[in-house]
């Protein structure tokens, strides 16, 4: 479209993010629409040109703090006008979907609101406002007909692992949560484009994949008339010569088909980590959520898997107070996790969200109870974790390097099971798969060594 006036400037971008993995994958392709425009990176939001805060509704936290960190943007606004210069300031993702016109209202030096399905119509809304819109603000929160992954730039391989995002939305509507109406009704994308994307991407040096989506495992995209699902994607990945992991998140239990538990034991490329979240561990509470499964459905989900896959590790959400949640409901829930045992877990307390279900029940429990049920649950949950992690000294496990590491000589990767390794060793592994011997547990990662000299240290 011939030359853009302002891409040959150069203007600072911060983008800060909340929330999950998706709102990662959306910062970055926000950062990606923008490059055109002259955008690049900050660090800090400090001299930035353009502040993006995308945000994340999911619990009340996440959304209060949202207009504490506006509050302090609105300063460094203030300096950059009285500076001569301006700074744009967008609030972006589910915060901004569901409370958009409150953030105009409560925050009238936000220039722009966008919704999570519009962010690729930013350099039209930053165009707006440099033609004086300026003052009243740009607020977009549609949900467009045309999929906003049709008009973005494919995303670039920027280190050993990427993220694809396959499926957006959620049309299960548990009672508890905002994203069917923060994100909308559930849209898988074509598998031809994904295909092409993770070809991309691992042509441009990603050797893992993470497929990302609200309920990634009812993925069904559409191809020549028929349907595709989560494990059909997978299989076809799995053919991408280079891509050597496969991950996916967050499945819902009732979305795990047996085909897909079958890939777990017949793609070796598919990594032997699940997160699969159970929220309870109470028919009664997971029928009250609308989760659509029991815990009984949850177990024999979970021993298939272990039966073709006998290393698969879980990880799981949990929810504490539930409106209804009696001790007895929270008892089952620490009796399914004993008998499961998560290596990994994310665990909060019930926070009421406007609009949804659970939020008008009358049988709210109070606060103090969900707290202390959430400290008993999470201190179970972190013995859980710290059992796994010992169990793994004296493992060699293949490490895909990813990073420097914060002491000098020593670089970082990730285990099969997403935890943080760390080594000394040369930064020219960095992008290699290697295996390492597991030998220490920190605060953080673990601790390891070259397997193949360890093995020459013992024989010696
Ligand atoms: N209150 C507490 N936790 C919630 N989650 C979603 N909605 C709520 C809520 N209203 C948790 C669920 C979900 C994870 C992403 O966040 O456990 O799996
Ligand atoms: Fe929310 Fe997940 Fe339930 Fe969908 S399946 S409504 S995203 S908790």
């Amino acid at each position: 479209m011939g030359d853009n006036p302002q891409s040959g400037q150069r203007k600072k971008l911060f983008i800060k993010t909340y929330g999950c993995q998706m709102n990662v994958y959306d910062s970055a392709r926000m950062a990606d629409v923008l490059a055109p425009l002259g955008y690049t990176a900050a660090e800090t939001p400090d001299g930035a040109d353009m502040v993006i805060l995308n945000t994340c509704h999911i619990r009340e936290k996440a959304a209060e703090k949202v207009f504490s960190d506006l509050g302090r943007l609105r300063v460094l606004k203030t300096e950059k006008v009285a500076g001569g210069s301006d700074m744009l300031i967008a609030v972006a993702g589910c915060v901004a979907q569901a409370e958009g016109a409150q953030i105009m209202a409560r925050a009238p030096f936000v220039d722009i609101v966008l919704g999570p399905q519009t962010y690729h119509r930013l350099p039209e809304m930053v165009a707006k406002v440099a033609r004086g819109a300026h003052g009243r603000g740009v607020l977009d929160t549609e949900f467009p007909l045309e999929p906003k992954f049709d008009h973005l730039p494919a995303p670039k391989a920027d280190g050993p692992t990427a993220f694809v995002s396959i499926q957006e939305g959620c049309d299960k509507f548990c009672t508890f949560c905002v994203v069917p109406y923060t994100r909308g009704a559930e849209y898988s994308r074509p598998p031809s484009d994904l295909l092409r994307e993770a070809r991309t991407l691992v042509e441009g040096g990603a050797s893992e994949i993470t497929l990302l989506g609200q309920n990634v495992n009812a993925y069904h995209g559409e191809a020549d008339g028929k349907t595709w699902t989560l494990a059909r994607l997978v299989r076809a990945l799995a053919e991408i010569d280079g891509l050597k992991r496969i991950r996916y998140t967050t499945s819902h239990p009732r979305d795990m088909d047996d085909d897909l538990i079958k890939a777990h034991g017949d793609v070796p490329q598919l990594m032997p980590f699940l997160h699969l979240p159970v929220q309870s561990g109470s028919d009664k509470i997971l029928a009250a959520m609308n989760r659509g499964h029991t815990r009984d459905d949850y177990r024999r989900i979970i021993e298939k898997l272990r039966t073709v896959r006998g290393d698969l590790a879980l990880s799981s959400d949990f929810i504490t107070g539930y409106p209804g949640e009696t001790d007895a409901d929270f008892d089952d829930t620490l009796e399914l996790v004993q008998e499961i045992g998560f290596a990994q877990s994310f665990s909060f307390k019930y926070s009421p969200r406007p609009g949804t279900p659970a939020a008008n029940l009358k049988t709210q429990v109070p606060e103090d109870v969900k707290t202390e049920r959430l400290h008993v649950l999470q201190q179970v949950l972190d013995a859980q974790l710290r059992q796994f992690n010992a169990a793994c000294i004296g493992k060699t496990f293949d490490v895909l390097m990813t990073n420097p590491g914060r002491n000098p000589g020593q670089i970082v990767g990730r285990s099969p099971y997403l935890q943080a390794v760390h080594v000394t060793a040369d930064p020219k592994h960095i992008g290699s798969i290697v295996p390492l011997k597991i030998v220490s547990l920190e605060a953080y990662s673990l601790g390891a060594v070259w397997a193949d000299e360890s093995e020459r240290a013992v024989s010696a």
